[in-house]
């Protein structure tokens, strides 16, 4: 029988994006959003992603095998409205986590992020386990999640993958709220007005993925075999290293008009207290984990496709 599949935060920038993947599939894609009406015929739900019995609902009407909750309030906001950070990131899994353990789902995956790293982390190639202290609203959230993942999965067997995502670079649905947003906002920008002004500095480096790569390392996860996941809190991955900088100089080799300023706000800190580069070979060796979409080819399509 085919698996039906939820994805919570289904209109948000991997939400979309996950569901036209699991849908290429042929899975049965249940979009969950905020932003959604109630339309159970085309097998949509307004919800909001921390009410338990809202989902409970949800779950048991269609029969739900595996959850993607992929709502969240991003650093930069989650540094505005702590509480609501702190509710919304946490509630929610908590109540996917305890509605798995009470079987009303089968597997559950969950994005963590380099967030989870602060200040004291080491910055280059940083490995799976070191200094784990996140100096954001964001990251303590999301650290905290991942442990509760790998509470959920030794105590109650919970079916829970996670992996901490870099920044995520798309064209189809803008990110929002996020510290590296700038490396979106940049290609539109550069397509509309040909000059740029960057909230992070020039050489502010941190790891990122082009959204394609982002989505196979999801599915990729979650379809491997569970004996091959070593790791349930949450798996690092890397990626493309990438700073204001080098985005504008590769811009500038297919717009050479382009100009690039800096004006650097609140987010800088953020920035400034996340690796520059991640050590992902447990991913690499547990589930095959690797990056497609280089660099060059990321701006060329970003160019080519950002209105
Ligand atoms: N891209 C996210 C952010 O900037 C990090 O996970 O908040």
């Amino acid at each position: 029988m085919p698996t039906t599949v939820l994805v919570i935060g289904s209109e948000g920038q991997i939400g979309s994006e996950l569901c036209e993947a699991l849908s290429a599939k042929k899975i049965e894609v249940i979009r969950a959003d905020i932003k959604l009406e109630t339309a159970p015929e085309k097998l949509q739900y307004h919800l909001e992603a921390s009410d338990k019995d809202a989902l409970r609902y949800i779950l048991e009407k269609h029969k739900v095998e595996t959850v993607y909750l992929m709502a969240a309030m991003l650093s930069a906001t989650s540094e505005k409205f702590p509480e609501k950070a702190w509710h919304l990131n946490m509630q929610s899994l908590l109540n996917v986590l305890d509605l798995a353990k009470e079987k009303y789902l089968m597997k559950v995956f969950w994005p963590s992020s380099i967030a989870v790293f602060g200040p004291d982390t080491p910055k280059n190639n940083t490995p799976q386990e070191t200094i784990i202290n996140p100096s954001t609203v964001y990251g303590i959230s999301k650290r905290a999640g991942e442990l509760w993942c790998s509470y959920y999965h030794q105590v109650h067997g919970v079916d829970v993958r996670s992996l901490r995502y870099p920044g995520i670079i798309s064209h189809k649905t803008a990110p929002g709220g996020g510290t590296t947003d700038y490396a979106v906002e940049i290609f539109s920008q550069a397509n509309r007005t040909k000059q740029y002004n960057s909230f992070i500095k020039a050489p502010t480096t941190t790891p990122m993925i082009y959204m394609s790569d982002a989505i196979d390392a999801t599915l990729t996860l979650m379809n491997a075999p569970a004996e091959n996941i070593s790791i349930r809190t949450s798996y690092n991955l890397g990626g493309l290293m990438i700073s204001p900088e080098k985005l504008a100089k590769h811009i500038k080799k297919q717009l050479p008009d382009f100009e690039i300023s800096y004006t650097p706000d609140y987010r800088q800190k953020i920035a400034d207290s996340w690796p520059e580069s991640i050590d992902d070979r447990i991913a690499r060796n547990d589930w095959g984990y690797h990056v497609s979409v280089d660099l060059e080819q990321m701006v060329s399509i970003m160019l080519a496709n950002c209105l």
